[in-house]
């Protein structure tokens, strides 16, 4: 494969708690992807259960200049050794640089911002800003090299810690905003949920962990109506094995679905976190402080099923009004099973020609692989600018 000599765009990215950066080409008119660093910041954030801002702003100011090195110099992930003169002279074969202009946290998206206005301002080129939810949307296209061209128009949902929403792609470049969280994001919700279960950081790898093993105990599918009570009859047999006080399991818990039905695409996770604070403050005076995993385990399957039910419910009605091509499921809780699954066989079951879009794993949570390849498509529209030109915005809306 022969990489076009001029069109090499370096991307980086530090909206939140990764320092990413990454470096997209172009073979046969297509953008391909060259390297991929992501620094995560997760252990350091895992000793206070969550991001604290003025500390992630100074994990990406160590971080960035060897993460922009290794990207320069063709590496996957974050190594050890780094010849920076190397990546200096790699540097010299950039035409293009692109960075996250928001939405994000502003102290950990001005490090990145810095760096590439230093760069396009030293190196005399040419400078994209990429919003970030624009950039997840693109995430799903490195794992289809040779990158086919997206199907249009497209309803995607984004959902990640900072954002939840649902957005319409007419084409490169054009979205309008459906929807969105009123308050919390639905990864925040699995974070705050996994908090007060004390599951650690981040939340939603440890509560989709548990619910994933509450449905293994129970045979109960992935699906949102598991706690129908065809299922728990037949559930007897297994239900014996998992006793507490003589009760048994599952309890039947079953949370509110909120606005799932106010007519609009918009979502709100904030009551559906009190809800759970709440049984879980009961449950505790049943059963103790440190509640019994199997409990735990339950809690987590019915909040996991409450969000997956309101996420994908209101996706497949932005999908029924505007008719897509495709969908997109993308952002840090894409990595969620039941999400992932419980869209696809909805997706596959009630439009089966529409085409269901998801990232690999490595590219749900953030990365600059994603923004290289939405700055890809601005460069082949001719929307770049010079660093004298370029701004951030924390709450940076996708237009
Ligand atoms: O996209 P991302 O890496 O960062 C933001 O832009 O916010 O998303 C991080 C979020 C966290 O809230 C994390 O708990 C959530 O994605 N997440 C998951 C899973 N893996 C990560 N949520 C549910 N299930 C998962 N398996
Ligand atoms: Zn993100």
């Amino acid at each position: 494969m022969a990489i076009d000599k001029y069109m090499k765009i370096l991307a980086i990215e530090t909206s939140c708690d990764e320092t990413a950066a990454a470096v997209i080409g172009e073979a046969e008119g297509q953008p391909v992807l060259l390297s991929s660093v992501v620094a995560s910041q997760v252990d350091l954030h895992a000793k206070t259960g969550g991001v604290v801002p003025e500390v992630a702003s100074r994990a990406h100011m160590e971080a960035i200049t060897p993460v922009v090195a290794e990207a320069l110099l063709g590496a996957d992930e974050d190594g050890e050794k780094i010849n920076f003169s190397k990546a200096n002279e790699a540097l010299g074969q950039i035409d293009y640089i692109a960075y996250t202009a928001g939405p994000g946290l502003i102290g950990s998206l001005l490090v990145g911002y810095n760096a590439a206005k230093a760069i396009a301002f030293a190196r005399n080129m040419p400078i994209i800003p990429v919003n970030h939810i624009e950039g997840h949307i693109y995430s799903v296209l490195p794992s289809k090299f040779p990158i086919s061209n997206f199907q249009f128009p497209i309803v995607a949902l984004t959902v990640s810690g900072g954002h939840t929403s649902l957005t319409l792609m007419t084409d490169h470049g054009k979205y309008e905003n459906l929807g969105q969280t009123l308050d919390d994001a639905a990864g925040e919700a699995f974070d705050k949920v996994a908090r007060l279960l004390d599951l650690g950081y981040p939340g939603g790898p440890a509560v989709s962990k548990l619910a994933a093993q509450f449905r293994d105990n129970f045979q109960f599918p992935i699906s949102n109506s598991h706690l129908s009570s065809n299922d728990q009859a037949s559930n007897d047999q297994i239900n014996e094995k998992w006793k507490i006080k003589n009760e048994k399991l599952p309890l039947g818990i079953v949370f509110p679905r909120p606005i799932l039905n106010d007519g609009t695409f918009n979502f709100s996770f904030s009551g559906l976190k009190t809800a759970v604070l709440q049984k879980t403050i009961d449950l505790k005076k049943e059963y103790g402080e440190e509640l019994p995993e199997e409990i735990k385990s339950e809690i987590c399957c019915a909040f996991e099923d409450a969000v997956v039910d309101v996420l994908v419910t209101k996706t497949m009605r932005a999908a029924e009004k505007y008719q897509p091509k495709s969908i997109i499921l993308a952002g840090g809780v894409a990595a969620n099973k039941c999400l992932r699954e419980t869209l696809k066989s909805k997706v596959e079951s009630q439009m089966s020609d529409v085409d269901f879009l998801v990232p690999e794993m490595k590219f749900c949570g953030d990365n600059a692989a994603m923004i290289g390849l939405a700055a890809y498509y601005h460069v082949k529209r001719i929307d770049t600018t010079t660093w004298d030109k370029v701004s951030l915005d924390s709450n940076l809306e996708l237009i």
